[in-house]
């Protein structure tokens, strides 16, 4: 039996456009359902906004209008550019949605039953960037928010409280008995440290304060928490409900990994493990934290004025599909770790690696395909499958799976490449065209076979990363479009035609180095 794939984005907030930071996590997490896809047709990927808080109703009333007029116009801001980037979601939820709204009413509701939430008079350090009240502890040593260097608010409330201290221990047991429950595994530590300090978090606000939220249930001053609200959207938006689940949600729950940034790894192994756990509900399992992408090193921020948006990116150099963009985030940074966005590395990157090294093999096989064989494979230049390039196509196919299993999306792209690299190598030590000229046609056919059945498997083990250019990989060697990898064998080129002059075309363009982001350059 295929087993099932439940992945889970972080979701947006909308109080501003898409940058290549949300664009970063939506690629790598399309990147692992397409991969997910390859082996499983149970494979499912949710993403969504998260539209309710303080900063959506503070920044809808700086532009004079209503929250949900600027949730619907930024919801759309997301939507198109994740449809620009191709990212292949199942479903995308928005927190505004009745039925998200109606069962985080519902959960709320049984925390309270369950005596997880209590209500409490506090004093505490609110950052409205985080959302949320600060441990003292955790400040910079000037009293800032250590994520948005800002000084926290001092606000005295009557709030509702969830219990977070009762489940410290049971938590604490849990992420040290699932080594891989918190990857990479360079975050463990640091979230047992959390763990430590961790107290009861305030889980609703006064109406007064933050009126843009879904209301606490049975109590109209409060409005619940962002948090709650936003990390249930894993189980409403697939028909989670506590008298009545959905059938989706009995086949799909628990995720098997929430896709998050770095930032909010405490909200996500601490907040969210504690309210399932209260819930009663089986854990996801594993949380995958991403790094941050910085642009030519610095943070990216409105006031430095260097926020770019995927649309930029693709417009500027003239891209008619995302594959080049999406090829070089999702191969921005080794897993965990932060990345960067240039404008002349991301040229370089894919000029060397999807047009020099990927595309020009093809290009050049295909051509000398043509001019030696007359564009056809005859059947006894199909070779065994224990031939050199053969093992390691193979050899290639398991890494990348296993690259996979751990979330090292970045380091799966290399393996592709290196793939590609040794191909080339290949060609040079077996030299065709000298075959051919000493007439040694067999052997030539039979390196020229070989050449194109490793781009057949590059094509399908580069289609998470770029749809576009492996289906054209595949149009050129005349095969069908199933990137599926149960045709990830050798000896899948069949003998035949497969080519003709006129039909060999460069799969990528190198990029022309006139244009960058949104500008012309020099
Ligand atoms: N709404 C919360 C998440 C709730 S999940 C239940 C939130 N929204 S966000 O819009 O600020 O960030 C969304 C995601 O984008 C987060 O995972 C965050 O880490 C990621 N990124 C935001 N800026 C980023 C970069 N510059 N680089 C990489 N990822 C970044 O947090």
């Amino acid at each position: 039996m295929q087993e099932k794939f439940y992945l889970t984005t972080a979701i947006d907030y909308v109080n501003g456009a898409p940058h290549i930071g949300h664009a970063y996590e939506k690629i790598l997490s399309d990147v692992i359902i397409r991969h997910k896809r390859q082996l499983t047709d149970k494979a499912f990927m949710l993403t969504g906004t998260d539209e309710h808080g303080i900063k959506i109703q503070k920044t809808a009333a700086s532009f004079g209008i209503t929250p949900k007029e600027l949730c619907d116009q930024n919801f759309n801001q997301f939507n198109s550019a994740w449809k620009e980037l191709e990212i292949s979601y199942d479903k995308i939820i928005r927190t505004t949605d009745e039925q998200h709204k109606k069962t985080v009413k519902q959960i709320f509701k049984k925390l309270l039953e369950n005596g997880d939430i209590y209500k409490h008079k506090y004093t505490g350090l609110y950052c409205s960037g985080c959302e949320s009240f600060l441990n003292p502890k955790d400040l910079t040593p000037d009293g800032l928010c250590p994520n948005h260097l800002k000084k926290p608010e001092e606000i005295t409330e009557e709030n509702y409280f969830f219990r977070l201290s009762k489940y410290k221990d049971k938590l604490a047991q849990y992420i040290k008995s699932h080594p891989d429950f918190i990857i990479p595994s360079f975050r463990v530590n640091e979230i047992l440290n959390q763990l430590e300090n961790i107290e009861d978090i305030s889980v609703s606000r006064t109406k007064a304060s933050v009126r843009w939220a879904i209301e606490v249930p049975e109590d109209e001053e409060q409005s619940i928490y962002v948090w709650i609200d936003a990390l249930s959207n894993y189980i409403t938006a697939i028909g989670y409900d506590i008298e009545n689940p959905s059938e989706q949600f009995k086949e799909l729950w628990p995720a098997n990994v929430h896709v998050i940034g770095k930032d909010i790894i405490k909200f996500h192994s601490i907040y969210w493990t504690a309210i399932l756990m209260s819930l009663g509900l089986p854990l996801p399992e594993h949380i995958f934290a991403h790094g941050w992408i910085t642009i030519d090193q610095s943070k990216m921020s409105k006031s430095l004025g260097n926020v770019i948006a995927p649309h930029d990116v693709l417009q500027g150099f003239n891209l008619e599909h995302p594959d080049a963009f999406r090829y070089y985030m999702a191969s921005a940074a080794l897993i965990g770790r932060d990345g960067n966005y240039s404008d002349e590395d991301f040229k370089e990157k894919v000029n060397a690696d999807l047009a020099n090294n990927i595309g020009n093999l093809l290009n050049r096989t295909l051509n000398m395909l043509v001019k030696y064989f007359n564009g056809e494979i005859k059947p006894e230049s199909i070779t065994s499958k224990d031939c050199k390039i053969a093992i390691m196509a193979e050899n290639t196919k398991q890494q990348i799976i296993e690259a996979f299993n751990k979330y090292e999306i970045a380091e799966a792209a290399n393996l592709i490449v290196s793939f590609s690299d040794s191909v080339n190598k290949y060609v040079t030590e077996n030299a065709p065209w000298t075959l051919a000229k000493e007439g040694k046609m067999h052997e030539c056919a039979q390196v020229l076979y070989n050449i194109l059945e490793a781009m057949r498997h590059i094509a399908i083990m580069l289609s998470p990363y770029c749809p576009n250019i492996a289906a054209d990989i595949l149009v050129q060697l005349n095969e069908k479009q199933d990137f599926s990898y149960s045709n990830l064998y050798w000896g899948g080129i069949k003998s035949g035609q497969i080519t003709q002059k006129d039909k060999i075309k460069p799969v990528f363009l190198r990029l022309d180095s006139e244009f960058a982001t949104g500008k012309k350059k020099g």
